[in-house]
C-alpha cells in the first residue's frame, strides 16, 4: 500500500465557504432534487442510517458540491472531500477509506478522473463495505479483505458518460442531474451573495449581472464580486447599474454572458468552417484549445442558449450565434 498522502482529503477552510449557503433552506434553485434528497435524508435519519451512495452530475459551478455539504449538515455527519485526481493509487483510496468514521460522507469531485484499479476497489466498498486489496508482489503477493465502516459515497462529476457502468449503478440512493437555473433564481442568489458581502446594489445591476451568469451561481457570485471591486475603487459604496456593466466590459463579457473565447469558438465554426458541421478534432486544433475543455466549458452554454447544435457530423453554428456577432445568417438551411 502507498503511503497516505495528506493532500487526498481537501481541508474545508481552503473551500471558499463565504458565499456557500450554510442551511438547507438557503439553497436557492434545484427544487425538484432538494425535494427528493430531503426525504432520501429524513427517512435515513429516522431509521439512524447513512444516505444511500449518491452521483450529482451536471456542468460546473451549479452547486453540486454545496449539496453535498449539506447533505452533510443535515445529517449532521463530517464530510471528508476529495477529487478523483487526487485518488491516483488503489493505496490512496484504501488510506481515504480506512480512516474514515462509521456514518461519514465521503465526497469525490470529478469522479470521472478515477482511475479503472481505484473504481475496482471501490465498487465492493460501496456495495458490501469491504475492501479488497493486493499486499505484495509475485509469488509473495496475498489479498487481504478489510471490513469498513458504514459511509455514503458521494461523487460529483461533469461528464457522466465517461463514468463506467458498473460504477454507475452503484449509487443506489440515486443519481441527480443539476440543471442551469432560472433568471430569477440567479437574481436571488446575487442578492442574497451581496448581502452576505455587505454590499449594497442596484435592482437593475442585479439584473444585468444575472443576464450574464450563463444560469450558474458560481459565475454569479465571481461577476458580483467583480462589480464590487469596480465600485469600490471608484469610491461607490453601492454598485449601481453603471458599475456593474463597466466591470463585465472590462471582463469582456457581453449581454449574453459569452466570454471573448466563447464569440472566438463561433467566429471560427463560422468563418473557418462556413458555419460548420466542424468535428470537434478540427475545432479543437483550430482553437489550440483541449477537446474536454471545448465540450465541458464552453458547449453546454453554446448549446443551452442554441448558438450551437451538435450533430452526428460535428459542431453547427446557428442563425442565432450568427445574428448574436453581428453577421447575416447563410439562406440556406445548413444541415
Ligand atoms: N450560492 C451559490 N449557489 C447557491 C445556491 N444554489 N443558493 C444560494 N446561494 C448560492
Amino acid at each position: 500500500m502507498s503511503r497516505p498522502k495528506n493532500n487526498l482529503i481537501r481541508e474545508d477552510k481552503i473551500l471558499d465557504q463565504t458565499l456557500r449557503p450554510q442551511k438547507w433552506d438557503e439553497y436557492i434553485g434545484q427544487e425538484l432534487i432538494k425535494r427528493n434528497l430531503k426525504i432520501l435524508i429524513d427517512a435515513a435519519a429516522e431509521r439512524n442510517e447513512p444516505v444511500e451512495h449518491l452521483l450529482f452530475y451536471g456542468p460546473a459551478g451549479l452547486g453540486k458540491t454545496t449539496l453535498a455539504y449539506l447533505i452533510a449538515k443535515e445529517m449532521n455527519r463530517q464530510i471528508k472531500v476529495t477529487s478523483g485526481p487526487a485518488i491516483e493509487r488503489v493505496g490512496d483510496l484504501a488510506s481515504i477509506l480506512t480512516n474514515l468514521s462509521p456514518g461519514d460522507i465521503l465526497f469525490i469531485d470529478e469522479a470521472h478522473r478515477l482511475n479503472k484499479m481505484v473504481e475496482e476497489i471501490l465498487y465492493p466498498a460501496m456495495e458490501s463495505r469491504s475492501l479488497d486489496i493486493i499486499i505484495g508482489k509475485g509469488p509473495s503477493a496475498r489479498s487481504i479483505q478489510l471490513e469498513l465502516p458504514s459511509f455514503t459515497l458521494i461523487a460529483a462529476t461533469t461528464r457522466i458518460a465517461l463514468l463506467s457502468s458498473p460504477l454507475r449503478s452503484r449509487f443506489s440512493g440515486g443519481t441527480f442531474r443539476l440543471d442551469f437555473y432560472n433568471h430569477e433564481e440567479i437574481k436571488k442568489i446575487i442578492l442574497r451573495s451581496a448581502a452576505i458581502l455587505n454590499t449594497e446594489i442596484e435592482n437593475e445591476a442585479a439584473e444585468k449581472i444575472a443576464k450574464r451568469s450563463r444560469f450558474t451561481p458560481r459565475i454569479a457570485n465571481n461577476l458580483l464580486k467583480r462589480s464590487r471591486d469596480y465600485a469600490q475603487i471608484h469610491n461607490q459604496s453601492l454598485i449601481d447599474i453603471e458599475a456593474a456593466v463597466k466591470a463585465m466590459e472590462l471582463l469582456e463579457i457581453d449581454e449574453a454572458g459569452l466570454t471573448a473565447h466563447d464569440r472566438q469558438l463561433l467566429k471560427n465554426i463560422i468563418e473557418k468552417f462556413s458555419g460548420g458541421p466542424v468535428g470537434l478534432q478540427t475545432l479543437s486544433a483550430a482553437l489550440s484549445e483541449d477537446e474536454a475543455t471545448i465540450e465541458e466549458v464552453y458547449e453546454p452554454y453554446l448549446i443551452q442558449l442554441g448558438f450551437i447544435e451538435r450533430t452526428s457530423r460535428g459542431r453547427v453554428a446557428t442563425p442565432h450565434a450568427y445574428t448574436h456577432l453581428g453577421k447575416k445568417p447563410p439562406q440556406k438551411p445548413l444541415m
